[in-house]
This record gives C-alpha cells, structure tokens and sequence, in this order.
C-alpha cells in the first residue's frame, strides 16, 4: 500500500510515499530555514504562508520523485498535531483535500509518534537506518515493542516506553525548555547561526567540553528521575561566561566559541542521559529508540554508543528531522488496521492523548 505522507507541522514543507509502511519511495523536505534566519527563530505567520505556497509544488515533487501520479497513491496521511497551529492546518487540509478528491482513506497521525517511528523506515538508496556510531545498531523491524523511546526536537523532550507505534507511555519530559529550543536559544545568544542544533554540533567537534563546567538540574531524585530541565542550563552559558570574561580574564580574550559549544553540548547530552538511564534502570527496558531532530547530533550518538549494555537504534540522519515518510509510515499502520479519520478532523497545537504527562 502507497501512502503519501504530509507534513507541515513547523518550518519544514515535507511530502513522502512510503510503500507498506517501511520502503521510502520518495521524501522532499522543502525547508524555510532561509525565511526564518533573519529572525534566529520560527515566525509562524511566515511559515504557514510558505506552506500554503510550496504545499502543492512538494507533494507533486514527491510523487514525481516516486515514479507515481496520483491515481497510485492509495493512502493519506498528515501531520495534525502537535506543532504551529497555521502551519499544521495548511498540510492537513491539504491531505484531506486529496484524499476527498480521489475517494482516498485519510488518517491524522501525532508528529511525536510518527518521530519514533522514523526508525523502522528504509530510505531511497535500500539501507535502513544508518550506523551512527561504532556500536549503535541500525534501526528496522528489528526494534521489537517494548523498547524506550527518546524523543528530542525543537518543541519537546520525551523520555518514553513505547508498547506499539500508537502507545506510549510518558516515563519523563523536560519541565521547562525542550533541548533542541536550548540548543537553538544558546546558538541565538552568541550569534553561532539558525537553527542553533547542527551549528553547534559542527563547532563542538574542534572544542573542549570540559573547558567551561555548567550545573546539572537537581531532577535525579524521586518522580522526578527521568525528568529534564534546560531553562538553567541556558541562563548558566549566558552568564557564567559573562563572568568568566570579567574574573578571570582581565585582559578581555574571548572564550573560543567552539569550547562554548562543546562545554554546553555536553552538558545538554548529560541532561538527557541522565534521565535516560535512571528510566532504563526503572523499566529494565534494553532498547532506546532516538527520533526527532536532536537524535542527528553526533555526540548524543557517540555517548550512547558507550552503553554497550544498551542497543540504540537511531534513524538515519536525513530522517531524524522533520519528514514526510515517518508521517506516511505511521500513517499506514493505522490505515492497515482500518482507522481512519473523519474529514472533520482539526488540527492541534498540542496533545494530551498519552498517559502521564505530554507536554
Ligand atoms: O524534529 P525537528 O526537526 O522539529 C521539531 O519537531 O521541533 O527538530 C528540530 C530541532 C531544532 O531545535 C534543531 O536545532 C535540532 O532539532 N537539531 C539538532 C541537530 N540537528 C537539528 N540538535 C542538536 N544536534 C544536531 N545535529
Ligand atoms: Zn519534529
């Protein structure tokens, strides 16, 4: 079964036909980093207008790409929640609208969800699931349900138990700031570049990570144990190095950015790792699953690939942000078990459908 996937939940414009949940025909991902870089952030206003001009240019691009026209397509999916209000309603309307126009099944699927399931897909090209690091293992059928899920973007930070694609169950997430935002905020601060995540990630690679030392939050303990908190940690870079430049540095050198870089980098990957393996303890759960744009970073990949006691699989890095296909692949499971969603259906900003807390 074909499956077009669409995603228009922040600034990315994104299209894909997965065939049967796993084979990636196509994935177009049209960004608008360009648009937003003048503001160092997502203008909402700007990106739903973006979606609402490339929308019709991407979707047939990825059709294109596929080898397909659209009377091949026998499945619609779209991001419906959550994300930017006005772009996420941009590509769901878009989705229905295709699916209406050829007697089509349609499903919305949850951009968090379809995230963690960017794993099992198989990209263009055959391979599934690259090799992040020495000792991380390819994603693919393979991840078999249980496994712990870790879920890192621009907008939220999950640490979860995933029983199937559609349950989850919120173990911990970041109380303040999600760790892409701190990345990106951090990035905005010293002027590094937008978005703040792959910049940094670049620079840290000729840095010294211990040349700056930033407080960890005091969540370890108790309910809180697999929670994270990234608000201090971002106020900590600004600050402590206002001070580093005015005690110990009378002669006004400026701390080299990339050591800022490595220093914050990992600091923000002990946050998350912290809160990982208290949940890997609690659960006994051997298996992490990474999704969202934050699993790209190649430090979070080589930290974990250090736990041989765990086996991470990650998905490949073009399939880490945000995507059309992991939107199509989810999508298929539903579509395959005979859900669908009305035509009716809105979108959402936010979602409050899992248990325990989901921001
Ligand atoms: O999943 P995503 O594409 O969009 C959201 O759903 O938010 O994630 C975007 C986030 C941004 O905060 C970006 O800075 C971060 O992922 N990011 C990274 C890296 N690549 C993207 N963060 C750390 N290291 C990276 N290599
Ligand atoms: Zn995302």
């Amino acid at each position: 079964m074909k499956v077009l996937g669409i995603e228009t939940s922040c600034d990315e414009c994104a299209a894909a036909v997965v065939e049967d949940g796993r084979k990636v025909l196509s994935s177009v991902v049209a960004t608008q980093i360009p648009f937003h870089a003048a503001y160092n952030g997502v203008v909402p206003e700007i990106a739903s207008r973006k979606h609402t001009e490339w929308i019709y240019g991407v979707a047939k691009e990825s059709l294109d790409k596929a080898g397909l026209g659209p009377g091949d397509i026998e499945g619609v999916a779209a991001a419906g929640r959550p994300g930017l209000l006005g772009s996420l309603l941009v590509g769901l309307t878009f989705a229905k609208a295709f699916a209406w126009s050829r007697g089509l099944p349609f499903i919305a699927v949850d951009h968090m969800l379809a995230h963690l399931y960017a794993s099992r897909l198989e990209p263009p090209g055959g391979a599934r699931g690259t090799e992040p690091a020495p000792g991380a293992e390819p994603g693919g059928p393979s991840a078999e349900y249980p496994f712990l899920g870790l879920l890192v973007s621009g907008g939220h930070s999950i640490i979860c138990r995933a029983d199937n694609f559609d349950d989850i169950t919120v173990l911990g997430t970041t109380i303040d700031d999600a760790v892409g935002e701190a990345f990106d905020k951090v990035s905005k601060h010293y002027g590094f570049g937008y978005p703040g995540g792959a910049v940094i990630d670049r620079m840290a690679q000729t840095g010294d990570s211990e040349a700056f030392r930033f407080p960890l939050p005091s969540l370890h303990k108790g309910e809180h144990r697999c929670d994270m908190s990234y608000s201090g940690l971002k106020t900590a870079v600004i600050n402590q190095l206002e001070q580093f430049r005015g005690k110990h540095n009378p002669a006004g050198t400026e701390p080299r950015k990339e050591d800022i870089a490595a220093s914050f980098q990992k600091t923000a990957v002990d946050i998350l790792l912290r809160a990982l393996f208290n949940a890997a303890e609690d659960t006994g759960l051997k298996t992490v699953v990474a999704g969202g744009g934050v699993a790209a970073n190649s430090y979070l990949r080589a930290r974990l690939a250090e736990r041989k006691d765990l086996r991470c699989i990650f998905p490949p890095a073009e399939l880490c942000g945000d995507n059309g296909a992991m939107i199509a692949g989810i999508g298929y499971q539903y579509l395959v078990r005979g859900e669908t969603s009305p035509l009716s259906v809105n979108a959402s900003a936010r979602v409050n459908g899992f248990k325990r807390r989901y921001p």
